[in-house]
């Protein structure tokens, strides 16, 4: 388990651990002589390195002209600078700290994350390259990546002022005869155990508690059950199908005995992706470089849970088409959601097929280089769908004005992927409670904005398109998308 917030003795214990952690920061080998070092440990040593390393005295503070309290850190003063390079140094701090704003900044706590992004530069500061790339990366050149936020911010809102009365809000919706405490859900996302050790667990634990719908990867680290269990109910699970029918019927019914409601059985990849971040990242060697080996194909024989234990006869090699949707209907009681759905053609075909929910979604960019947004998608896949079954969509979504947007497009749920898994891999648990919270709370805020105290009540009239696109402060690490 990773560390939990204290309560009374919290800042002592915050600041006893930074100091041990400074300690370990000046000699990381004293770390092998604690056995019981809380699993974030490196990144903890990490920051306390950096903070090492960037320290010089601590600059003077701005003092408030009415109290003398100390406000804002000085920049750093460098010694023999003439007053030009000072105003440029200043300027330079100011412009850093600025774009933290739109780019994140690493944080020491969820309670400090004002956005989402916050916890992108927490995580990305302490996670590993090669599984920092792995969450990054977006196929090609990442324009489909951009395209998806560029997507949510073509779109305007319209706000109401005096009309309607948002005293209570409710933020529910019903799937599938469950209600929820909001429209907002957790994207199925592979291995969760390479950003933090509580992985998927962890997620499901922080999503459980607030009401919030859990979609389980097939390529999890962490097995089905022990994430019900943490989640406090069955939650949805995501299907890769394989080549063997037999080997996917075994997992729909381990699952479905587990009480598993839904499965999510992902298309969009069936054509592959072009990763070129992953295979630079990983190199020549690939997972055989000995510290990999402690989690990728340690054994012989070694797979995912997920995949564990699927032998037996073989079964029929099924070619993947639209009776596939039927064939896998057939083979359960649970429902069948198909995800990667981005246009009309193709959301009619899904229904058509026995399809109970379409998810329009590109992966996060992470399946084809289409260059089109999820949200440019949706209209047309709702049009398709004509109010048949339940509307899905994610990629891009980092905002509770991008929830507002796609609800108001006609999505009936709306997930993140990348942003969840950015505060996992900052705090654990808390941190997917935060951005989950963070979400909702600007989502209310712009509910309370247009005056919709209820989802339904959330329509087109309330978005419109603009022509020219904002634009966004370039960065060198392609964050903030
Ligand atoms: C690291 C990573 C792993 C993913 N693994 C899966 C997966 O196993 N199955 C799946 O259906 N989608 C997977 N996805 C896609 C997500 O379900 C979701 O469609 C996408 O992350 C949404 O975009 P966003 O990250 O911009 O929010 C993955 C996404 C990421 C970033």
């Amino acid at each position: 388990m990773a560390e939990r917030q204290g309560n009374s003795g919290a800042s002592v214990g915050r600041a006893s651990r930074r100091s041990f952690f400074k300690l370990l920061a000046g000699s990381p080998l004293l770390a092998m002589a604690y056995p019981a070092l809380p699993p974030n440990w490196p990144q903890a040593v990490a920051r306390e390195a950096r903070h090492r390393a960037a320290a010089g005295p601590r600059p003077a503070g701005v003092p408030c002209p009415d109290c003398g309290t100390e406000m804002v850190f000085a920049p750093s003063a460098g010694a023999g600078r003439n007053a030009a390079q000072e105003t440029g140094a200043a300027e330079q701090d100011r412009n850093r700290f600025l774009e933290g704003q739109l780019t994140g900044q690493v944080i020491e706590s969820p309670d400090e994350a004002i956005n989402v992004w916050d916890m992108e530069a927490t995580t990305h500061s302490g996670n590993l390259p090669e599984h920092w790339a792995y969450l990054h990366l977006g196929v090609d050149d990442f324009e489909t990546r951009k395209a998806n936020r560029e997507g949510f911010q073509r779109l305007m809102i319209r706000p109401r002022r005096l009309s309607g009365d948002v005293s209570g809000l409710d933020t529910s919706v019903e799937l599938f005869g469950r209600r929820w405490d909001s429209p907002l859900f957790l994207c199925p996302v592979a291995a969760l155990q390479a950003f933090h050790t509580e992985g998927e667990v962890g997620c499901a634990r922080a999503a459980g508690a607030r009401g919030t719908l859990v979609m389980q990867s097939h390529a999890s680290s962490q097995a089905y059950e022990e994430i019900a269990e943490a989640n406090g109910e069955p939650h949805w699970f995501q299907l890769y199908a394989v080549p063997d029918w037999n080997v996917n019927k075994r997992v729909l019914d381990r699952v479905s005995a587990a009480g598993c409601p839904a499965v999510v059985w992902t298309i969009d990849l069936l054509g592959g992706s072009n990763r070129e971040l992953a295979r630079r990242s990983l190199g020549i060697d690939r997972y055989d470089q000995p510290f990999c080996q402690n989690c990728h194909q340690h054994e012989p024989g070694y797979a995912r849970p997920m995949r564990r234990d699927v032998g037996g006869p073989a079964g029929p090699r099924v070619p993947y088409t639209w009776d596939y949707v039927k064939r896998l209907k057939d083979a359960t009681t649970m429902k069948v959601i198909v995800k990667g759905i981005v246009t009309r053609e193709e959301a009619e075909l899904a229904v058509e097929h026995g399809a109970d929910g379409v998810f329009v979604s590109n992966h996060g960019g992470r399946a084809e280089n289409s260059l089109r947004s999820t949200i440019d998608s949706l209209p047309e896949v709702v049009a398709g769908v004509r109010g048949r079954v339940p509307v899905f969509i994610d990629s891009g979504v980092r905002r509770g004005t991008d929830i507002f947007k796609a609800l108001a497009l006609g999505a009936d749920a709306v997930g993140i992927g990348r942003p969840y898994v950015w505060g996992l891999g900052a705090f654990g648990d808390r941190g997917v409670d935060k951005v989950i919270d963070l979400l909702l709370d600007e989502f209310r805020m712009t509910m309370r904005q247009t005056r919709t105290s209820a989802i339904d009540q959330i329509r087109s009239e309330f978005v419109m398109e603009r022509r020219s696109p904002i634009m966004m402060r370039g960065n060198r690490l392609g964050f903030g998308l």
